[in-house]
């Protein structure tokens, strides 16, 4: 196969509460991933129990980030994709002073990377916020949110100018459309011009956080993260056709304000049907002009819509309203295993938008066995990406600007959708279980291997 260009970004990618742990050192403050041990679609605790999480400590890469990022080397990454726990800078999110420590840990890591030529790329907010904006705010419903979170921006964007030059504003902010993720309902419950509101306020703060990062960093690249959650029509029957051009733009929406800089009609109609009222102020229309230099995106899976309400059997994947597609075979959890629909994921964006994609998650998620010699033969896991990348090539050989690729989980890490580690994705083992046990010890599989020799040869071995 041809190979991909020689500046084409591999790496991979995690978020700080899937892989930190350390949850109370360094002066951390309660985030609301900390306060759903079972995942984003879980109870809230209050931690005041001794409730179990697995994130508490997760794979303790807060401490064992040198050897990680030493593994990460010898595959060849020249990117790593990480988050910055928002409540390690400012842990109840409404101080006016950041904390030194939190900036120094990253600073840490940023130099680790520095140390091996891996560029650094950071998400803002990947799926967690102060729990203290939650209880005493209301979450992303309150405008206020809007100025503690660029606060926030501000100084990791003048702390680590020098250090990151690839930005994310918010994690699959398209997920937001499940409430909780912005703070809202995660306690009470929400209506859905709650949701529309928060999200409102998340796009106007992305947009802010733009044009601050273009001031503070010029040389720096900020963009915005999507999870692709592309479905087909179950039948060319019409209804079906435009109930799927419907559905593609729940999500299709926040691609819409975050790269053209404007509500789209179809959005402003949806709100009017339903009575949904969010306030969009004159100095919010000129704000969100600041558009993002990219789009990034996660895929994992395809689905099919259907307007037969009798057949529309939904599927919980990473999103929430799919039917299965009778013509793809799933993973262990349901995920439809879907490559070619990644080369029309990326034609549909590059047609919609114009912009350089980035593609920052994909990858398997799966039980691993250690064998009788204790390795992890995860042919499953290669012939997912494997046929992937293949996808990605094709694209980009249809011309559609692909800047990178980082893999979902490159190490094992804590699912979000349910708090567990059995849902494995990475090309290294982390010997830890869903009760807890395990050394934490790191081992090799045999898609470490194959990853590496990708990277090695620009694509050509896939
Ligand atoms: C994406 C998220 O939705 O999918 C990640 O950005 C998440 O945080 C990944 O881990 C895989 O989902 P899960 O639920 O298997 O961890």
């Amino acid at each position: 196969m041809k190979q991909f260009p020689t500046d084409f970004l591999w790496g991979g990618a995690v978020a700080a509460n899937q892989v930190e742990g350390a949850w109370q050192e360094g002066g951390k403050g309660l985030s609301t991933s900390d306060v759903q041990p079972k995942g984003i679609f879980g109870d809230v605790s209050d931690r005041k129990g001794h409730t179990f999480s697995l994130k508490d400590t997760a794979i303790d890469f807060y401490h064992r980030y040198p050897e990680d990022i030493a593994l990460f080397s010898e595959m060849g990454f020249g990117i790593l994709r990480v988050s910055i726990a928002w409540t390690r800078i400012f842990p109840k999110g409404d101080e006016l002073t950041p904390c030194e420590a939190g900036l120094a840990y990253y600073d840490k890591l940023f130099d680790e990377l520095a140390k091996h030529g891996i560029k650094a790329m950071v998400t803002l907010s990947h799926y967690e916020m102060p729990w203290h904006l939650v209880t005493e705010y209301g979450g992303w419903s309150n405008r206020e949110v809007i100025t503690f979170f660029e606060r926030y921006a501000k100084v990791v964007f003048k702390r680590y100018a020098e250090k990151v030059k690839w930005w994310l504003t918010f994690n699959e902010i398209n997920m937001s459309l499940h409430g909780p993720l912005t703070g809202v309902g995660l306690q009470d419950g929400c209506s859905e011009s709650d949701v529309y509101k928060a999200i409102h306020h998340q796009l106007v703060a992305s947009a802010l956080v733009v044009r601050a990062c273009h001031l503070l960093i010029p040389d720096a690249k900020i963009g915005n993260m999507l999870l692709g959650g592309l479905v087909y029509p179950l039948t060319c029957q019409p209804n079906d056709v435009f109930e799927t051009l419907q559905e593609n733009r729940k999500w299709l929406f926040f691609g819409d304000v975050q790269c053209r800089g404007t509500y789209p009609g179809y959005m402003l109609r949806y709100f009017r049907d339903k009575g949904i009222d969010v306030v969009i102020t004159e100095e919010d229309k000129h704000i969100l002009k600041q558009t993002v230099d990219f789009i990034s995106f996660s895929y994992y899976m395809s689905g099919c819509v259907t307007a037969d309400k009798a057949l529309s059997k939904k599927i919980r994947g990473n999103i929430l309203n799919m039917v299965p597609n009778p013509h793809l075979q799933a993973s262990e959890w349901g995920w439809q295993i879907d490559p070619v629909g990644l080369r029309t994921l990326l034609n549909e964006l590059w047609d919609r938008y114009q912009k350089p994609l980035f593609i920052v998650e994909n990858g398997l998620g799966a039980k691993d066995q250690p064998d009788e010699q204790g390795q992890i033969q995860d042919d499953y896991r290669i012939s997912y990406m494997n046929d992937h990348l293949v996808q990605v090539r094709e694209a980009m050989e249809d011309g559609v600007d692909v800047l990178g690729y980082t893999s979902w989980g490159p190490i094992d890490l804590i699912s979000a959708s349910k708090g567990e580690i059995s849902k494995r994705y990475g090309f290294i083992y982390v010997d830890r279980q869903d009760d807890g046990s395990g050394t934490l010890a790191r081992t090799r599989k045999k898609s470490f291997y194959w990853y590496q020799e990708v990277i090695r040869t620009h694509g050509a071995s896939l």
